[in-house]
């Protein structure tokens, strides 16, 4: 551990009891902490104290935002000032299928903003936007900041990962709270996603909070508890931000799996793809639209989004992006020599009825265990394999119907994901009652 060359400001011990006991640290206590641990000179056991502190004790709104200033100023915070235009982003909580970012920068770009995305790979049995991105050949998600830079002011979009500079503390404190079952705290999981969004100098941002069986947060009250901490973290940081509270009971789209739903993002930037999916990417559009001052509200931008589509212009900015990112363009333009596995497993209905409901998490986790997502963080994660819903909630099905078609390497290498997508659906003799609604709530506090 790094030896501080002069006194500490502060004792940590006192911190600790103080956030033990439901004090309020200030600003400075906090700023302390996150910057002495981020240094080295603070051991992981006494900021796991003080982590576990706050799952108990929550934060005050003044803590939070002393928290995430602390952690996005723990490293380098893009300038962007020199793009002419609005910079906006949307950053979804996680889900299954959930593969809007692959549609969304580019349409927007398309629309005359930049979208400087900073994204992460797959975390437990959610996709992450890099792996797919990363399943098209040659791409390169791991720009430097001119690079990074270079591609925004070409084409108006470019995707990478978290680089070793932007928000050095939450990759600390994140390692730290996998470890000591601190991650679920809405104060420090706002705080890490917000520090990594604010960094990358974005004007505007659209949080998708997804709620449901294949959510992180199950509750909706979670969910929206944790949608309107950004919003107001992100207001109080001087950004315009909406949360839409969106349907994850089931996979969003068809397809699960990464080339596989890189291929159903080209069908939506073509005018086509799934309607679940199309009509989400349409709304959270609109909404970066209107908040980065592109359309007068936000119905108009939904309409812009359909016409940008409809001409062609998001797709070209799309195959443009992908090109100047080193990625293989033939692949975006016959999405058949994307990498795919050619064998066929089917999972069958057991009855006639209705999908009455989808364990959702488990389709995660089937596309997981098939190699398309990672069980520990070295693994490698295979592009090529997935799952193509065929039923969704509401669906009526016949008996030895397919629900869903794995694509995979080998009968045995689907075993156990066919075990887990066969017990994920419920059929029922009734149709259920309602059909998830995309679209929960908005959480917006201004005209729309
Ligand atoms: N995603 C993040 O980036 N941080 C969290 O704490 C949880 C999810």
């Amino acid at each position: 551990m790094t030896q501080p060359t002069t006194a500490p400001a502060f004792r940590v011990i006192d911190l600790i009891r103080k956030k033990r006991d439901g004090g309020a640290l200030s600003p400075a206590e906090i700023s302390y902490l996150v910057d002495a641990y981020t240094a080295g000179s603070i051991p992981d056991y006494q900021i796991a104290a003080w982590l576990m502190a706050i799952v108990l004790r929550g934060m005050t709104s003044a803590e939070l935002a002393a928290l995430t200033h602390a952690m996005l100023h723990s490293g380098e915070v893009l300038d962007l000032s020199f793009l002419p235009a609005k910079k906006v982003d949307k950053h979804s909580t996680g889900g299954v299928g959930d593969k809007t970012s692959l549609v969304l920068a580019p349409l927007i770009a398309a629309g005359g903003l930049y979208v400087p995305m900073i994204s992460g790979r797959g975390l437990g049995h959610t996709g992450g936007t890099l792996d797919k991105l990363e399943s098209i050949p040659g791409f390169r998600a791991g720009l430097s900041v001119p690079d990074f830079h270079r591609v925004l002011k070409a084409c108006g979009a470019a995707m990478i990962g978290q680089t070793e500079k932007i928000a050095p503390a939450d990759r600390k404190l994140y390692a730290l709270r996998d470890a000591t079952g601190t991650v679920e705290s809405p104060n420090l999981i706002c705080a890490s996603i917000m520090s990594k969004k604010l960094a990358e100098g974005t004007d505007a941002l659209v949080l998708d909070v997804k709620t449901g069986s294949g959510a992180f947060m199950k509750k909706e009250n979670d969910a929206v508890h944790l949608a309107e901490l950004m919003v107001e973290t992100g207001e109080r940081m001087g950004k315009q931000m909406v949360a839409l509270i969106t349907n994850m009971d089931q996979p969003l789209g068809r397809m699960v799996g990464n080339a596989m739903e890189v291929a159903e993002c080209i069908e939506v930037l073509n005018g086509g793809g799934p309607e679940d999916l199309r009509e989400l990417c349409l709304h959270l559009a609109a909404w970066m639209f209107y908040l980065g001052g592109a359309s007068k509200t936000v119905a108009d931008g939904k309409l812009r989004s359909e016409e940008i589509i409809a001409s062609g212009k998001a797709f070209e900015r799309f195959r443009q992006m992908v090109e100047l990112q080193g990625g293989d363009i033939t692949t975006i333009d016959d999405p058949s020599r994307l990498p795919s596995a050619d064998h066929r497993v089917e999972v069958r209905s057991p009855s006639a009825g209705y999908v009455a409901s989808i364990a959702c998490e488990d389709v995660g986790t089937a596309c997981v265990v098939l190699g398309g997502g990672r069980e520990k963080k070295e693994d490698s994660v295979d592009p090529s394999v997935g799952i193509v819903v065929h039923k969704k909630i509401g669906d009526r099905v016949a008996t030895g119907e397919p629900l869903c078609i794995i694509h995979c390497h080998s009968d045995a290498q689907a075993a156990h994901a066919k075990k887990l997508l066969e017990a994920s659906y419920t059929i029922s003799t009734a149709p259920p009652a309602h059909k998830p609604s995309l679209i929960h709530r908005v959480i917006y506090k201004g005209d729309r």
